[in-house]
């Protein structure tokens, strides 16, 4: 079936998240996505196993819809059978640590020499130039120095990191933005680009806000955030709504660990609010009567709220609030979410059935394209597509296949560098 990027094919080195969260965001938009793995496979197949020999859901959660090739890209024969796949694809991505292509011999300009139409996408902790472009990087690394984790968390506790993974799915969505948009513009010129995204970079585009108040604080306080004390940062905020209105979770019955409901109070929602809680006279009580007031009185106001939603289970108290149009929603536990109809009609969790495993589950695509509908296909095995590859896309011949097989271009690893893997797996 014809679908959004039908056509476009992606040659993609991903490994761990960053990476294959883009290509395979691609891959649900149509792309014929062709997983290029070391022989011994990305690292996550075998990271956080809970089914022996199986691929882990690490790997088979980031790479459906994908095929999977083995290429020994240190063997002189691989090198030219990945020579040959730059010349048949419109995208290479990568997100190696630093310098790992250049080692390789396939920095961007030999790339751009093979294809000059290939659109080069790379992911790095920190980018290519710059004090910190040495370092390698993980998801909270890039919170940390990106901005996040200093502004996470409880005012008079440690930073911390949040459970959205920013840093690395967070840079590949902003990296797929990024080749879509050389794509769009190798239409007008026909040649391709390099892609950057820094992964630090992308998760201080995610704090944009934060910047905001930071520049503020010269101005005095801010006054939507509970503490009052500010030095000259941005800080943590707790579960302040960080906008122009108040908000906070409130806890509810049964008091479980995420037994509360978010809720906002807009200033045009007050009246409403108080007069469910309270009647008349918390609508008209001169301590909340409008926002200025509110902001002052917040923990009062929190505490009056926090009673009435003890009364409660999230549930209820979503339905009261939403009859009198107040914004809210309930804290959802990974298990509220599985089982939610309203994610389940929005195909937003999906069960995918995969032959070493069985059926698994698997978030399904965030971006609705009404011409372009995804399904959800299991992950490749390890080299599943390796021959078909070989044939379909370079068409080799057995015989030179047979070739390439025995000079090593699909084999293991020399003995050193298979030890380097397993010691990270
Ligand atoms: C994630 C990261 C920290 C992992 O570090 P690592 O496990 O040391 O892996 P590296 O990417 O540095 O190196 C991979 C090695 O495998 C080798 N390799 C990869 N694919 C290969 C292939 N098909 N054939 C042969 N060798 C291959 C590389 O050549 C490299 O070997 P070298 O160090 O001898 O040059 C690092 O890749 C990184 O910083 N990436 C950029 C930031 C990023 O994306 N981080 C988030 C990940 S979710």
């Amino acid at each position: 079936m014809e679908k959004a990027l039908s056509g476009i094919r992606v040659l993609d080195m991903t490994h761990v998240q960053a990476g294959p969260t883009c290509s395979q965001l691609m891959a649900f938009l149509g792309a014929d996505v062709i997983k290029l793995e070391p022989p011994t496979g990305d690292v996550t197949r075998k990271q956080l196993q809970d089914v022996p020999d199986a691929d882990s859901l690490y790997f088979t959660m980031l790479n459906c819809n994908k095929r999977s090739i083995t290429v020994n890209l240190k063997n002189p024969m691989g090198k030219e059978v990945f020579s040959d796949l730059l010349k048949s694809c419109d995208v290479v991505m990568e997100n190696f640590g630093p310098g790992v292509l250049d080692r390789l011999g396939f920095g961007w300009e030999r790339v751009h020499e093979i294809n000059p139409r290939i659109v080069m996408a790379s992911i790095k902790g920190f980018g290519n130039e710059g004090p910190y472009a040495n370092f390698k990087a993980y998801e909270n690394v890039a919170q940390a120095m990106g901005g996040s984790m200093s502004t996470t968390g409880a005012f008079d506790a440690p930073p911390m990191a949040t459970g959205a993974q920013i840093g690395d799915s967070g840079t590949g969505v902003h990296l797929m933005a990024g080749i879509l948009a050389a794509l769009i513009q190798r239409e007008r010129t026909d040649k391709g680009q390099f892609v950057e995204c820094a992964m630090m970079d992308c998760v201080m585009n995610l704090c944009r806000v934060k910047f905001r108040d930071h520049q503020r604080i010269e101005r005095g306080p801010l006054p939507e955030y509970s503490i009052q004390k500010f030095e000259d940062f941005a800080p943590r905020a707790g579960n302040d709504s960080g906008g122009g209105q108040l908000g906070n979770a409130v806890p509810c019955k049964p008091g479980g660990p995420n037994d509360y409901l978010y809720v906002v109070v807009q200033e045009h929602v007050w009246k409403a609010l108080a007069k469910r809680m309270g009647g008349d006279e918390l609508a008209e009580d001169p301590r909340f009567i409008d926002i200025n007031v509110r902001r002052k009185n917040q923990p009062e106001m929190w505490r009056i709220i926090g009673e009435f939603a003890s009364k409660h289970t999230k549930w209820e108290l979503m339905e009261i609030l939403n009859e009198i149009d107040v914004p809210c929603g309930p804290i959802m536990s990974t298990d509220d979410l599985v089982r939610d109809t309203h994610v389940a009609l929005r195909e937003m969790v999906v069960q995918v059935p995969h032959p070493e495993r069985g059926e698994f589950l698997n978030v399904g695509c965030p971006i609705k394209l009404s011409d372009s509908p995804v399904e959800v296909e299991r992950s490749p095995l390890l080299g599943e597509h390796t021959d078909d590859i070989l044939k379909e896309v370079l068409g080799y011949e057995n015989e030179h296949i047979q070739h390439l097989r025995e000079s090593g271009a699909f084999a293991k690893q020399p003995p050193k560098i298979e030890k380097y893997h397993e010691l990270r797996a």
